[in-house]
């Protein structure tokens, strides 16, 4: 049970089967998030903005081989600080909250306590939520398994000491959180994998462990070459840029995962991108109006039809509402035309900030599609 006065959330990358946690105070609002993907920032970003989260920290468990941190994106998106284990030689680049063994983390009025766990990597951090309720094991303890010893100064000895000593002497009904999972399993306990891990639950001793770890004969990771180099600048692109949603304007993408854009903006760059307007024929008619030259196109015939919508300027869909706009976007993309956004709000939130609108009359001269 997730108490009453903490956010939390676990978000997942299935390229690389990571997870990423969201941690809140639910009364200040203030958070933490711990192994971001950079892949998944814009996902990542957009739930903290609706949930009306402000970012204290972005944690990473370790110096991850398999995957690109979102760290560093995060802090360019909320200010946040980047957290990472003291430990690693050279330091990571970019850190500027670095992390010992008996840290606290602290985010409103809750915290995690830092654990070193050292062996997958000589960095490795457990956090340990303040009241042992629930424990971050990044890659030392996955579920029914361990994270591998055979690179980035790995060590089977080191790993059996970290799980054994820092993890297992946790509570019983400590939840473990990992850093992955490749069999969709999302959480186990202190007392299940102390009993149930093949590798080093049960009576298995250290010897047992390193010698079950020294002949696992994994392949090498994916994506180590790319990922090391960029996870040493904390996920900093090489060309130091903030990548974009969209080259044509400010574009954000909702958690939902649709591409959004302030009504503001549009209204004063009308003349660059095309309006198409996707409510039914007889909404065209009502109190809301509509906006000067927008290309009418019912949404039930947007799929059929879109051979009509030109490809010459960014598309931006509205609707009443900017429920069914959303809708057009993706049927947009799917059709080629990625260079598209919804409305944000509609024409209701376009009426409502007092925008221009055009009655729509018989004759005007507009595009009806
Ligand atoms: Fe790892």
């Amino acid at each position: 049970m997730i108490p009453a006065d903490l956010v939390f959330r676990q978000l997942f990358d299935a390229a690389s089967s990571t997870y990423t946690y969201l941690l809140g105070d639910a009364r200040t609002r203030r958070a933490v998030i711990v192994d971001t993907v950079f892949e998944q920032h814009a996902r990542d970003h957009a739930l903290l903005v609706e949930l009306n989260l402000e970012l204290v920290a972005a944690i990473d468990t370790h110096c991850h081989a398999d995957h690109v941190t979102g760290a560093w994106l995060m802090q360019q998106a909320t200010g946040c600080r980047i957290g990472v284990s003291r430990r690693y030689q050279p330091p990571i680049q970019g850190a500027d909250l670095p992390l010992d063994h008996g840290d606290r983390i602290a985010f409103g009025g809750r915290h995690l306590e830092v654990r070193a766990t050292p062996g997958h990597t000589d960095g490795c951090l457990t956090l340990v939520m303040d009241d042992r309720s629930m424990a971050f094991t990044g890659d030392a303890l996955l579920i029914r398994g361990t994270g591998r010893c055979d690179f980035q100064r790995g060590s089977a000895h080191a790993l059996y000491r970290s799980i054994t000593r820092e993890i297992f002497s946790l509570p019983d009904a400590c939840l473990v959180f990992p850093a992955h999972d490749y069999s969709g399993r999302t959480v186990s306990s202190v007392a299940e994998e102390r009993t149930h891990n093949p590798r080093i639950g049960g009576a298995a001793d250290e010897r047992d462990f390193v010698e079950f770890m020294a002949n696992l004969n994994l392949p090498r990771p994916k994506q180590i070459d790319v990922a090391l180099p960029a996870n040493m600048r904390s996920g900093q692109p090489a060309d130091g840029k903030m990548p974009r949603p969209a080259d044509w304007g400010p574009v954000r993408q909702t958690y939902a995962g649709l591409l959004e854009i302030d009504p503001e903006w549009v209204a004063e760059h009308l003349p660059q991108v095309h309006v198409l307007d996707v409510r039914q024929p007889e909404e065209m008619h009502e109190s809301l109006g509509r906006i000067a030259n927008a290309q009418h196109v019912p949404l039930h015939e947007l799929k059929a039809r879109l051979a009509e919508i030109p490809s010459d300027k960014p598309i931006v869909a509205v609707c009443h509402a900017g429920m069914r706009s959303g809708q057009a976007t993706v049927i947009l993309r799917g059709g080629g035309l990625a260079r598209c956004a919804n409305l944000r709000g509609g024409m209701l939130l376009w009426s409502q900030l007092g925008l221009p609108t055009r009655q729509s009359q018989v004759g005007t001269g507009e595009r009806t599609g």
